[in-house]
C-alpha cells in the first residue's frame, strides 16, 4: 500500500496545487476585473494566514467536531451490493453532516476567514441550495449577514432549501436572467459583490472561480478524503479499488480525491450529468464534451455555444446544472490521474429510487448520478473489489420534486 509522500505543508497532493499565479497547469488563474483581482488578493493573504494560525485551526476542529459532527461515517452498502451483483459499495455519509451535505465543510471556513479580514457580509451563489443553507448556517454562527444569489428555476425546484435559508436569516436574490438557473446566479453574485468589495466576502459553493477559490475549497473539503482513506483502511483492511463523486463545479469529488491522489492503484471516478442524453443539447458533461475556454475568471474544460459563449446547460440535479468544472478537475483529467463518467436523469432517478428502497437512504439528486455509477460499475468488478462513493448529500431538498418524476 504505496502512497507518496508528496504533499505540501498543509497536506493538500501536490497534483492539485496551484502555481503562484494561481494555475493548474494551464487551467485556473484569476482573470477579470483589476478591482476584483484585489479582493482575490486580500482573501488569498487571508487564507495563506489562518492556515497557519493555532486559533483558526483549533476553532476549525472544535466546529468539525460539534457542530458538523465529523468524522462522517464509512457505511458498507450491503443490500444496493447484492441487488447489483459484483464489487462492494459504500460510502463516505456527508449526507449525515450539519445541513445534509459535504457545503458545510467549506462554508465553516470560508466564514472564518471573511471575519478575520474583517466583512460584515458574505455573498454566494447557489444551485440545488445545499451551498446556500450551509453559507447561511455558518453565517447565523458567527453573526455575519449572508445574501444568496439563485435561479428562479432553482428556487421553484428546491424550495425547502429556501424557506430553510430564510429562516436561517438569509436574503435571497432571484435571478431571472438566461436560464434562470446556476451560470446566471454566479454571474449575479459576482456583480453584486464587486459593489461590496470593502464590507463583503464572495464565499463561492465549488472548487472553481478566480484563484485563490479552487484552493481555499479544496483544502476545506480535503477532510472528506483523509478522513475516508484512514476508515476504509480501518474497515476492510485495505485501499478501495475505485473512489467515486458526482461532478458540478467539483467540491465534494476533489474532497474525497484528495486523500487517494497517492495511490496510482485507486481509480478516481468524477461523474457528470448527461441530463437527457450525451447525444441530446440538454446535458451538462463538461469534461466529456466541453473544450478548453474560460468561465467565471478561471480558464476549464467548458461547454460552449455557437459564440463561443457558455451554453445553456441541462440537468436534473440543480447543482450539476453548470457548464463549466474546477480547473484541478480539468488537469487530473488530462494528466489521467482521475476519469470522468456520466449518468443520464433516467439512471439518477433509478439510483435515488434504489437507494432508497434498498437502503433506506434518501441522496440528494445530484449524489444519484455517482450512485447511478458506482452501481452500474459494480456489475462488472469481481466480489474482492470495492467502490467507494462520496455520499455527499441528502435528498430532502428533492422530495417534492421527483414525485412527479416516479411511480411509487
Ligand atoms: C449534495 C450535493 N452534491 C454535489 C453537488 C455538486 O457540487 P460539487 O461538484 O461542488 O460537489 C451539490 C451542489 O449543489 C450538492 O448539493
Amino acid at each position: 500500500m504505496t502512497t507518496e509522500t508528496t504533499t505540501n505543508s498543509y497536506g493538500l497532493h501536490h497534483s492539485i496545487l496551484p502555481s503562484s499565479e494561481g494555475l493548474y497547469g494551464e487551467f485556473g488563474g484569476k482573470i477579470g476585473h483589476p478591482e476584483l483581482a484585489k479582493a482575490m488578493e486580500e482573501i488569498e493573504v487571508g487564507f495563506r494566514e489562518i492556515i497557519k494560525d493555532e486559533d483558526f485551526i483549533a476553532e476549525m476542529k472544535r466546529l468539525r467536531e460539534t457542530y458538523v459532527g465529523r468524522p462522517s461515517p464509512i457505511f458498507h452498502a450491503r443490500r444496493l451490493s447484492k441487488h447489483c451483483g459484483g464489487a462492494q459499495i459504500y460510502f463516505k455519509r456527508e449526507d449525515l453532516n450539519h445541513t445534509g451535505a459535504h457545503k458545510i465543510n467549506h462554508c465553516l471556513g470560508e466564514v472564518l476567514l471573511a471575519k478575520k479580514l474583517g466583512k460584515t457580509k458574505v455573498i454566494a451563489e447557489t444551485g440545488a441550495g445545499q451551498h446556500g443553507v450551509a453559507l447561511a448556517t455558518a453565517a447565523a454562527l458567527m453573526g455575519l449577514e449572508c445574501e444568496i444569489h439563485m435561479g428562479v428555476v432553482d428556487i421553484e425546484k428546491e424550495h425547502p432549501n429556501v424557506s430553510r435559508m430564510k429562516i436561517l436569516g438569509a436574503n435571497i436574490v432571484p435571478v431571472s436572467r438566461g436560464a434562470g438557473t446556476l451560470k446566471e446566479a454566479v454571474d449575479s453574485a459576482f456583480e453584486t459583490y464587486l459593489n461590496e468589495l470593502d464590507s463583503s466576502m464572495f464565499a463561492i459553493g465549488s472548487a472553481l472561480g478566480p484563484a485563490p477559490y479552487p484552493e481555499i475549497v479544496s483544502y476545506f473539503q480535503s477532510v472528506v478524503g483523509r478522513e475516508a482513506r484512514g476508515q476504509f483502511l480501518e474497515t476492510t483492511g485495505k485501499l478501495p479499488s475505485k473512489v467515486v463523486a458526482c461532478v458540478g463545479g467539483g467540491s465534494n469529488a476533489i474532497g474525497i480525491f484528495s486523500g487517494f491522489l497517492g495511490d496510482a492503484n485507486v481509480e478516481k471516478v468524477g461523474v457528470e450529468p448527461a441530463g437527457e442524453g450525451l447525444d441530446t443539447p440538454n446535458h451538462a458533461a463538461t469534461m466529456t464534451l466541453g473544450v478548453k475556454g474560460e468561465i467565471h475568471g478561471f480558464k476549464c474544460y467548458v461547454l460552449l455555444d455557437k459564440d463561443g459563449e457558455p451554453a445553456p446547460v441541462h440537468s436534473i440535479a440543480s447543482g450539476l446544472d453548470y457548464p463549466g468544472v474546477g480547473p484541478q478537475h480539468s488537469l487530473l483529467r488530462d494528466m489521467q490521474l482521475a476519469i470522468y463518467e456520466s449518468a443520464t436523469d433516467a439512471e439518477c432517478l433509478e439510483a435515488f429510487m434504489a437507494l432508497s428502497r434498498l437502503e433506506g437512504i434518501i441522496p440528494a439528486l445530484e449524489t444519484a448520478h455517482a450512485i447511478a455509477y458506482a452501481m452500474r460499475a459494480a456489475k462488472d468488478m469481481s466480489p474482492d473489489e470495492t467502490i467507494l462513493v462520496n455520499l455527499s448529500g441528502r435528498g430532502d431538498k428533492d422530495i417534492d420534486f421527483i414525485l412527479d418524476k416516479v411511480e411509487l
